[in-house]
């Protein structure tokens, strides 16, 4: 696909963040047997990660404005426009040498997301889109929904609530209604990519709740153009500023919605 200027402009700094966590992950595999960990190394990766990609992005558009996982948000000069960057989503698997993390970038305009990356280095794959403009993987893939209709044969995927997290009780009861109905559910801990995958037909659906703008910005618009339906779990929500999401293929929404929702699809 031709790009535009910006996605192109997102495409190249998402590389550049990627080269330098891949190089740093090599040093996190080996530091998995040491007592300390590398808990110290992975934030300075990161960190690495956003101030490369803030210096790509910042330096093409200087008047856009920017929300960051690690370095918040700065208003641009231009209102209507800003980035929204997890320079590294998947931060557990980053930590623990497992090779199931990404970059993701949004650019949002009018409160609305006009072009998302996700990059997974670790396997190559740049997964993007821009609104009106399909969505792609790589050089020529172009990415759509999965064709399954039937629950039972469907995967899906989540994020585990951990650490004490409030969302626990509900992704329990989720799971206890989805289950039996399905042929599966994946929890691979990186939103971004859950996203993605839904996009790509790898999953049939994606759910979850207690996110942040930076980890699903750019994911959502790769499944929306991949022809797949993105709602927030509650009615009348903001899925950005909630955190919380449904996504799925057109033919499994309703029936997937409801057993999350736990509604009646029919009603
Ligand atoms: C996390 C991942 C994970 C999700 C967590 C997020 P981070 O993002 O996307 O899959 O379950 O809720 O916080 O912290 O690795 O950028």
């Amino acid at each position: 696909m031709q790009g535009s200027a910006n996605l192109n402009i997102m495409i190249k700094a998402a590389r550049k963040a990627g080269r330098s966590l891949v190089k740093d992950f090599g040093e996190v595999e080996n530091l998995q047997v040491g007592t300390k960990g590398p808990g110290d190394f992975v934030s300075k990766a990161d960190m690495a990660a956003e101030e490369i990609l803030r210096e790509e992005l910042i330096t093409a558009r200087p008047n856009y404005g920017w929300l960051g996982e690690e370095t918040g948000a700065t208003p641009g000069t231009d209102p209507t426009r800003r980035w929204i960057v997890d320079p590294l989503d998947g931060t557990t698997n980053y930590l623990h040498g497992m090779p199931h993390w990404a970059v993701s970038i949004a650019l949002e305009h009018k409160g609305e997301i006009v072009a998302g990356v996700v990059f997974d280095p670790a396997k190559d794959e740049m997964f993007y889109a821009e609104k009106g403009a399909g969505a792609w993987l790589n050089d020529k893939q172009r990415l759509r929904v999965s064709g399954r209709k039937r629950m039972i044969e469907s995967v899906f995927a989540t994020g585990l609530p951990f650490g004490g997290s409030k969302h626990l009780p509900a992704c329990l009861q989720d799971m206890a209604r989805l289950l039996p109905q399905c042929a599966g559910v994946r929890r691979w801990g990186a939103a971004s990519l859950d996203l993605a995958y839904v996009a790509a037909g790898r999953y049939e659906g994606y759910w979850e709740r207690g996110l942040n703008a930076w980890d699903i910005a750019a994911g959502v618009l790769i499944v929306r153009e991949a022809g797949g339906l993105v709602a927030p779990i509650r009615d009348r929500r903001d899925i950005l500023a909630d955190g919380e999401i449904l996504a799925a293929n057109g033919a499994m929404f309703d029936s997937f919605a409801a057993t999350i929702r736990n509604a009646d699809p029919a009603a």
